[in-house]
């Protein structure tokens, strides 16, 4: 449902960015402005940057930027409507929410109606479960042989499918939901014989949420012992349900994780369920399946320390070193703590109590890789040969670790434990590392930012800024040419001055907006971000809106955002009296017009001067296919190129700026 927008404004007016943030980290006051360490990367020393005046927060280490509602997409990973509900709950601000008529439900997106759905679905059965005699007789009783007390139903809104073909989809029909729907949202089935019916009977439902609490998907679990049936039956990926992408629990958890900064992993939604009862919460479940890179980056938004607990045979201790490797890739800090044979994280807290399973996480933690070196040790017994193989194989998981001082404390600890020189583990890696190196790096679409301007700016004032983290080991970007440099240098400048000064009036009736939409008229930017933009601009202007700073600054696009908030703050390259006041001050104006002209220029020269480039090699082909003629018009068009360009130049000579 849409969000009117005067309750989108009265929200984002309530928002108050140092509230806002405030609640994530602890600010600490400096001359204008607040900072703190970057809740979005590792930090020790603090880059990450708020400003009250222009509500906006910038980190100078990870690039982090934008305004109050970005920030709550960004630490919460949810979608803009999703960020703005939030803060509307945060400031008591009622969204008016009707009841949605099938209709109605028809014109909203397809993923707004998969999450009703479920939403209705789940409602439909937790009142099973509550106050259906099958559900209270057969499911609650269910969860009460497990132990599982009223509040713990609640907090996971637990549930029951009763043992009929068709109950959830009479009861939607009935409400007016179509069948397609149901089916897309993965709650029923259709046959062979054209039948349709529920997709989970007779079970017990664990509705799975995500990070913001929404139900995207259900497992369902067999109450009887069959060995003709699987033991859970789960939703199919759907539109809202991308299973590689969640982690179970992980609304429940989050702000223990934040807290504790360290997240369990387990196997299952009973273990997440038992241990979040028994007062440890910071816990989720990877579903029975192996780790993925979105899991991984999902724990890492709230902390960068992982414990993965895993029942102690064979195969759990198989599946916990499969894709660990990944993890620390990451820059995650794994640890592995195992249980007695037999028991998983549920049935051993059930069996210990609260304060004997921390004890026994206290005492089994070990870090991933003494935990690998000491398994692999074991198998490899007195062979030599295997000995080298796995001195290999850890060298190979150190060297995933991306910071240096870790990989060095690694290579300490492991050569001790593997009895070897620890320079023979170090060149062991650093032949590794020389191997990834060579390897041909994957092109970008977007040519990266040409080398990056001090992260420091008059505008942040006096605020200690850690210079971005050097990483010498990873893998060069890949080459920019020189003149895409250029384009993005002149393009960006370009944008800067109509962010900033769209609206200034350099003649009566003439905006800068205006003029310089005039002098740019017919050129695309080849920079994508900021050809984006700058059509963003034209659209708007053609409506006859300037849009500048404040319309990007609360752009729908992450990356317009963050590029909005980097060209408000950075370092303005016209004189110093310009920062330090950071208004318009008139006696300036023909600077702005100027420095707007010559920019302009500058860019026009790039544009000949690659056309000129372009046209060279055309020329050069055009010879070796010897077809003079055509030689000859390209070099009239080279003429007539070199004309524009020596014009320009001399044009440039007489822009004076700064
Ligand atoms: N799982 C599944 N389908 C199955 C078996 C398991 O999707 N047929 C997933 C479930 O997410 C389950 C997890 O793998 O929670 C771990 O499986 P298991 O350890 O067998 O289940 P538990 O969660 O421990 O359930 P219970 O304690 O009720 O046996
Ligand atoms: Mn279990």
């Amino acid at each position: 449902m849409r969000i009117p927008e005067e309750i989108i404004e009265r929200i984002r007016q309530s928002a108050d960015i140092l509230e806002v943030v405030g609640d994530y980290v602890s600010l600490k006051k400096k001359g204008q402005n607040y900072s703190a360490c970057c809740p979005f990367h590792n930090e020790k020393t603090p880059s990450f940057n708020v400003n009250p005046a222009r509500q906006i927060y910038k980190c100078f280490g990870c690039g982090k930027a934008g305004d109050s509602v970005r920030f709550i997409m960004d630490i919460e990973n949810v979608s803009y409507p999703e960020a703005l509900r939030s803060l509307a709950k945060k400031y008591s601000i009622e969204i008016p929410e009707q009841e949605a008529t099938p209709e109605e439900l028809l014109r909203q997106n397809e993923r707004e109606s998969l999450f009703i759905v479920l939403n209705f679905a789940k409602d439909f059965y937790r009142k099973q479960l509550l106050e259906s005699e099958d559900g209270r007789g057969i499911g609650l009783s269910y969860f009460r042989e497990r132990g599982f007390l009223n509040d713990t139903v609640d907090a996971f809104e637990l549930g029951y499918s009763a043992d009929v073909w068709d109950a959830l989809l009479l009861e939607a029909q009935k409400r007016g939901y179509r069948p397609e729907l149901l089916a897309k949202a993965g709650l029923i089935l259709t046959n062979d014989r054209g039948r349709t019916y529920d997709r989970f009977r007779g079970r017990v439902i664990f509705p799975i949420h995500n990070v913001s609490g929404r139900v995207i998907a259900f497992g369902a679990r067999i109450l009887v012992n069959d060995k003709n049936q699987p033991k859970y039956i789960n939703s199919p990926e759907t539109e809202v349900y991308h299973k590689s992408q969640v982690l179970y629990g992980i609304f429940q958890a989050k702000q223990a994780i934040r807290q504790e900064d360290v997240c369990f992993l387990t196997e299952g939604y009973t273990d997440v369920i038992s241990l979040h009862q028994a007062g440890i919460r910071n816990v989720v479940a990877s579903s029975g399946t192996s780790l993925t890179i979105e899991q991984i980056r999902l724990i890492s938004r709230f902390t960068e320390n992982v414990t993965i607990l895993y029942d102690g045979d064979a195969a759990g201790i198989k599946a916990a070193l499969r894709g660990l490797d990944m993890v620390l890739e990451e820059g995650l800090n794994v640890s592995v703590a195992s249980f007695p044979d037999g028991d998983d994280p549920d049935s051993y807290v059930r069996k210990v109590g609260t304060e004997a399973f921390k004890k026994h996480l206290q005492d089994h933690t070990q870090d991933f890789i003494s935990f690998k070196t000491e398994m692999l040790l074991r198998d490899a017994g007195d062979n030599p040969f295997k000995r080298a193989e796995v001195i290999t194989e850890v060298v190979q998981s150190i060297t995933k670790i991306p910071d240096a001082i870790k990989r060095q404390v690694f290579f300490q600890k492991t050569a001790r434990q593997l009895r070897v020189d620890e320079q023979t583990l170090i060149s062991e890696s650093n032949k590794l590392l020389r191997k990834q190196q060579d390897k041909p790096v994957r092109p970008r679409n977007e040519p990266s930012a040409p080398p990056a301007e001090p992260p420091f700016d008059e505008f942040w004032g006096d605020m200690p800024v850690e210079p971005a983290p050097a990483a010498p080991e990873q893998p060069a970007k890949p080459a920019v040419s020189q003149v895409q440099t250029l384009y993005y240098r002149h393009e960006e400048e370009c944008l800067r001055l109509l962010l900033n000064y769209g609206p200034v009036e350099l003649e009566p009736s003439v905006s800068l907006c205006h003029y310089m939409l005039h002098e740019l008229n017919g050129i695309q930017f080849v920079t994508p971000l900021f050809r984006d933009m700058l059509n963003d601009i034209r659209a708007g202007f053609a409506e006859q809106e300037i849009r500048s700073a404040e319309y990007f600054l609360r752009h729908s696009s992450r990356e317009v955002q963050q590029q909005t908030v980097h060209l408000v703050t950075n370092r303005y390259e016209l004189s110093d009296g310009w920062l330090k006041h950071e208004i318009y001050v008139p006696t300036e104006l023909d600077k702005i017009a100027d420095a707007a002209y010559g920019n302009v220029l500058r860019l026009k020269k790039t544009i000949v001067e690659d056309k000129m480039e372009a046209v060279k090699r055309q020329i050069a082909e055009a010879q070796d296919r010897q077809e003079y003629e055509q030689c000859i018009e390209l070099m009239t068009e080279f003429k007539h190129l070199k004309e524009i360009d020596k014009q320009i130049a001399a044009e440039l000579g007489t822009v004076v700026t700064g």
